[in-house]
């Protein structure tokens, strides 16, 4: 089932915003990926989720660093934390690991959609009057 954005996860900044529905569209094209069984397709996806991740944390971990947010150092460490674990991932890919695919799919819905609600949506008081 694909993951559908909804207003619910809005933090209030558009670039953000933008930023998570990118990510959920990936997520959702990785599930199509894993339907066709191309490891070359597989593979490209990833390398695009990996690359998008990276390019929304520092874009993020920028913003709560001008916006003055309380939880940014321990924020980052979440971050740090998901790369971390995508690393592990993409090595596993490489090991031709096959639950790996599997093991990613999981994590990326249960870690992105929890840490949007959980972790980014906290900006929200900090993000009100505009971006700092
Ligand atoms: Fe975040
Ligand atoms: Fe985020």
């Amino acid at each position: 089932m694909p993951i559908f954005w909804r207003d619910e996860l809005s933090v209030g900044d558009d670039v953000i915003d933008d930023d998570h529905r990118n990510l959920i569209n990936i997520i959702n094209d990785y599930d199509r990926a894993l339907e066709t069984g191309s490891v070359d397709h597989i593979v490209g996806v990833f390398d695009r989720l990996k690359a998008y991740t990276q390019e929304h944390f520092d874009r993020e971990e920028n913003l709560q660093r001008a916006i003055h947010f309380d939880e940014a150092k321990s924020h980052k460490e979440k971050h740090e934390e998901m790369i971390r674990r995508l690393d592990d991932i993409h090595r596993s890919f490489l090991e031709k690991d096959r639950e790996s695919v599997e093991k990613l799919k999981i994590l990326l819905r249960d870690w992105l959609i929890q840490h949007i609600i959980k972790q980014d949506l906290k900006m929200i008081p900090y993000l009100k009057g505009g971006r700092g």
